[in-house]
């Protein structure tokens, strides 16, 4: 059957890059872009969609015979810390709703972004395992550790095909972050051509895995292709390319603008980052579907700054 996709979130970080990949891969009038908020023209095929409102997501998967959801809609670690009963609500509500709508529709196929964030103080800090201790610490970190577990209920019990990854840190030239942990990662480079100053939110050593918006495309593309039968892992998989300190991006940054300077004023996000893990193992991830990533550090950095100069 011809994919008729629909994403939440489609304006996100995530989503803004992901769309135009999903249409190159599936054709353009396969994907309807979605949002809380109703997006500009250059997201083509579009319409707002709040995800807590159950009977909006049925007729929009009715009206438009859409039978795959890309559902990207979530608030992120930071900015969930803020009003964490909403971030449950949108994180779980959101999730619950576009399940049951799944089951009640017939949907094919569905994604769910997971993250490093479901991650907590007593995990393994070092090629954190597949399976292993989930205690996360934020808000958003809970409602990703939760909606893991429900798309695996879902699948064991009613055969919903839901897949999913643990994002690391997403590093983009093409969309912008907004309210994560890891954010810091995309502005420096902002900075770096424009003020040639950087002032970061957390410590110099605050080692996270991390991520090239390209690769993280490219994995979701690859994962969702995959035959049924080579997904293992129903919670969310493992994913790591790199993983780097404030220090080290900074370092390799410098070999392109020698002018950059830096200074640290750690804020509680630096408290969030510390709960998480450093390098992950993504061995299944690797075995069940072939993962593997293009970008290092060095990689990355060239391209971000190659393609934020254009
Ligand atoms: N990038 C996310 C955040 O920092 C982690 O998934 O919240």
């Amino acid at each position: 059957m011809e994919p008729k996709i629909l994403v939440t979130g489609g304006g996100g970080q995530l989503g803004s890059v992901l769309i135009p990949a999903l249409r190159k891969a599936y054709g353009t009038h396969s994907v309807l872009a979605t949002d809380i908020r109703p997006l500009d023209e250059s997201f083509g095929w579009s319409s707002t969609l709040d995800v807590l409102n159950f009977d909006m997501i049925c007729d929009l998967i009715e009206r438009e015979g859409i039978n795959q959801i890309y559902h990207l809609a979530a608030i992120l670690s930071a900015k969930g810390e803020e009003n964490p009963t909403f971030t449950w609500k949108v994180n779980m509500d959101g999730l619950l709703n576009i399940l049951e709508a799944s089951k009640k529709m017939g949907i094919d196929k569905i994604f769910y972004p997971s993250t490093i964030a479901v991650f907590g103080s007593s995990t393994p800090k070092v090629d954190t395992p597949q399976d292993t201790i989930l205690n996360p610490e934020t808000v958003y970190g809970i409602s990703k550790a939760a909606g893991e577990n429900w798309c695996k209920y879902y699948h064991d019990r009613f055969g919903l095909d839901i897949r999913s990854v643990r994002y690391p840190g997403l590093i983009s030239y093409e969309s912008l972050p907004g309210g994560g942990t890891t954010d810091y990662a995309v502005d420096i480079f902002h900075e770096a051509l424009k003020s040639e100053h950087f002032t970061c939110f957390l410590k110099s050593d605050t080692r996270l895995p991390m991520m090239y918006m390209p690769d993280a495309v490219r994995a979701t593309v690859e994962l969702m292709s995959a035959p049924k039968e080579s997904i293992k892992s129903r919670t969310s998989y493992n994913l790591e390319a790199m993983s780097f300190t404030p220090a080290e991006i900074y370092e390799e940054i410098r070999k392109h603008v020698p002018n950059l300077t830096i200074s640290y004023e750690p804020d509680f996000r630096e408290l969030i980052a510390r709960t998480w893990v450093e390098t992950v193992d993504d061995s299944s991830a690797r075995k069940d579907w072939g993962w593997k990533e293009a970008f290092d550090l060095p990689r990355m950095v060239e391209d971000m700054l190659y393609h934020l100069k254009q």
